[in-house]
C-alpha cells in the first residue's frame, strides 16, 4: 500500500523550494533597492552639480568676470540642488550659496572647479552624504514596490505550484502505470508491457520492464510448449508399454523374454529422453557447467571417428572418414561436451546415409574460427524441415526415428552447446544429395 504519494512529494518539496527562493527574494529585495537608490541619488547629483557648475561659469562671463548678484541664479536653483551648496571664490570668499542656506558640512566636503576656458573662477561647494542610506527612499515608493513585490510573488507561487503539479504528475505517471503493470506480473494476472513514450530515464525503465515481459512471454511459451512436447512424447513409450502388460496380464501374449526386452528397449528409450531433456534444461537456463580449455578439434573428430566406427559398420557398412590436413589451430571448447555434439551430428549422419556410402569429416581454419564439416550423401533434409531442424523434438520421421532409438533432442542440444560455446551450427542439404552440418568455433575467446 502506498502510504505517502509520490507526487505530493515532489509538490511539497517544489512549494517549499519556491516559497524559500521568493522570501530570500523579499528580503533581499529591500537591501539591493536601496543600494541601488543610493547609486543612483549620487549619480544623478553629480549631474547635477556638473550643470549648476556651467550655469555659473557662464553667469561669471556674462556679468563681466563677476559673480556679483549670483544669488538670484541659485535661487531658482534650490530645488534642484541635493542639498545646500555655497559658490567661493578664487580668494576664498563666499559669494553665494542656496536657499535657504545651510551650512556646508566640512567632512564630506567635495567641490567642483567653476571654469572659464582654462581658468578657474571659484569652486562650487557641497557635502555628501556619508552612505547612500535605505531611509532615502521615498516610503511611499518603497510600499507601492513592496506592495508589487508581494503580488509578483503571489503570482509567480500560483503559476509553479500548477506547473509543479503538471510536472509531478507527468514524472509520477510513468511510474503509476509500471507499478500497475509490475503488480499484474506479481500477481500472475497479465504479462503485458507498457507504453511509456520517453526520452528520459523513466522511459528507460520503461524499455527495461518491456524487455523484461517480453524474455518473460518467451520463457512462459517454451514452457508451455515444453510441458505439451513432453506429454506427447511421452505418451506413446507409455501406451506402448501399458498395452504390452495388459495384454500380458489379460494372457493375450506370453510373458516371455522377447516380449519383456521390447519392455526394457521401451524404457531405455524413455530414460535417454528424460536425461536428454534435463542436459537440454541445463544448457537452455545455462545452469550447465563447462570446462572450455585450449583443445585440438582434429583430436574430437578422431575420437568420435574410433567411437561410431562399429555403430557405422553395423548400419549398413558406412564408411567414415576424414578429410584433409590435421593441423588445425587449438580452440576454447570443453572436449567432452563438444564430443557430444559431434556424436550426435556423425551418428544421424551414418542413420541417414544410404548403405556401403561415405560419411566425410573435414576442417578448415581462417584467423577468426575453425569450422568443421560432416557430410553425408544420404536422403537429405526436405526444405519445409530445415527451419525446425534445430527444434527439440523435431524429427522428419518420427516412427523411423523412434524406432532407431532417437529422442529428437540431439540437435537442438548441440545448437544449445555450440552456442555457450561461442560457436554455432548450420546445416546445407538436398534432397537425395545428403547433407553437410557445420559447426564453427571461435579462435579467440571474447
Ligand atoms: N544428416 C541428416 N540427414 C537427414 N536428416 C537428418 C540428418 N540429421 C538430422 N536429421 C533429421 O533431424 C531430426 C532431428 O535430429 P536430432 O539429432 O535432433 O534427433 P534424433 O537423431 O531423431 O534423436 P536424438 O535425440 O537421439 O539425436 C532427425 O530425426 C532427422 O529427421
Ligand atoms: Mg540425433
Amino acid at each position: 500500500m502506498i502510504r505517502r504519494r509520490l507526487w505530493k512529494q515532489v509538490l511539497a518539496a517544489m512549494v517549499l523550494l519556491l516559497s524559500l527562493v521568493l522570501g530570500l527574494l523579499i528580503l533581499g529585495y529591500q537591501h539591493v533597492t536601496a543600494i541601488n537608490f543610493g547609486i543612483y541619488q549620487n549619480q544623478r547629483n553629480r549631474m547635477v552639480h556638473h550643470h549648476m557648475v556651467g550655469l555659473l561659469a557662464k553667469y561669471y562671463v556674462h556679468h563681466g568676470n563677476s559673480f556679483i548678484g549670483v544669488q538670484s541664479l541659485l535661487a531658482p536653483m534650490s530645488g534642484l540642488a541635493p542639498g545646500p551648496v555655497e559658490i567661493i571664490s578664487t580668494h576664498g570668499h563666499i559669494v553665494g550659496g542656496t536657499t535657504p542656506p545651510g551650512p556646508v558640512l566640512h567632512a564630506m566636503r567635495r567641490h567642483l572647479p567653476i571654469q572659464v576656458g582654462n581658468h578657474a573662477v571659484g569652486q562650487l561647494v557641497w557635502s555628501a552624504a556619508p552612505h547612500p542610506e535605505p531611509l532615502a527612499i521615498p516610503v511611499g515608493f518603497l510600499s507601492m514596490m513592496n506592495h508589487s513585490l508581494i503580488m509578483v510573488t503571489l503570482i509567480a507561487l500560483i503559476v509553479a505550484i500548477i506547473l509543479s503539479y503538471g510536472m509531478a504528475r507527468s514524472i509520477v505517471r510513468p511510474v503509476e502505470t509500471l507499478t500497475e503493470a509490475a503488480q499484474q506480473i506479481a500477481s500472475g494476472n497479465r504479462l503485458e508491457s507498457v507504453n511509456i513514450a520517453r526520452q528520459d530515464e523513466i522511459g528507460a525503465l520503461g524499455d527495461a520492464f518491456n524487455q523484461m515481459v517480453h524474455h518473460l512471454q518467451i520463457q512462459n511459451r517454451l514452457r508451455e510448449t515444453l510441458v505439451d512436447d513432453v506429454a506427447h512424447e511421452l505418451r506413446h513409450p507409455l501406451t506402448h508399454i501399458q498395452g504390452y502388460l495388459e495384454a500380458m496380464l489379460d494372457d493375450k501374449i506370453p510373458l516371455s523374454k522377447d516380449h519383456v526386452t521390447t519392455l526394457y528397449h521401451e524404457t531405455q528409450h524413455l530414460n535417454r529422453m528424460v536425461g536428454d531433456l534435463h542436459r537440454l534444461a541445463q544448457v537452455q537456463a545455462g545452469t550447465m557447467v563447462l570446462s572450455q580449455q585450449w583443445y585440438a578439434l582434429d583430436a574430437v573428430v578422431e575420437q568420435v571417428i574410433t567411437m561410431l566406427q562399429p555403430y557405422a559398420s553395423k548400419t549398413g557398412g558406412v564408411q567414415l572418414e576424414m578429410e584433409g590436413a590435421r593441423d588445425w589451430p587449438k580452440v576454447y571448447i570443453d572436449p567432452v561436451r563438444t564430443r557430444e555434439i559431434l556424436d550426435n551430428v556423425v551418428r544421424n549422419a551414418i542413420q541417414h546415409s544410404r548403405p556401403g556410402a561415405w560419411v566425410l569429416i573435414r576442417g578448415t581454419a581462417n584467423d577468426d574460427c575453425v569450422q568443421l564439416q560432416v557430410q553425408d550423401f544420404g536422403e537429405g533434409i526436405p526444405l519445409d524441415a530445415m527451419p525446425h531442424i534445430f527444434s527439440r523434438f523435431f524429427r522428419i520421421d518420427s516412427a523411423r526415428s523412434r524406432a532407431k532409438g532417437g529422442v529428437g533432442l540431439g540437435l537442438a542440444i548441440a545448437q544449445h552447446l555450440v552456442q555457450r560455446q561461442g560457436g554455432n551450427i548450420s546445416v546445407r542439404s538436398r534432397i537425395g544429395q545428403g547433407s553437410t552440418f557445420t559447426l564453427t568455433f571461435p579462435r579467440r575467446t571474447s
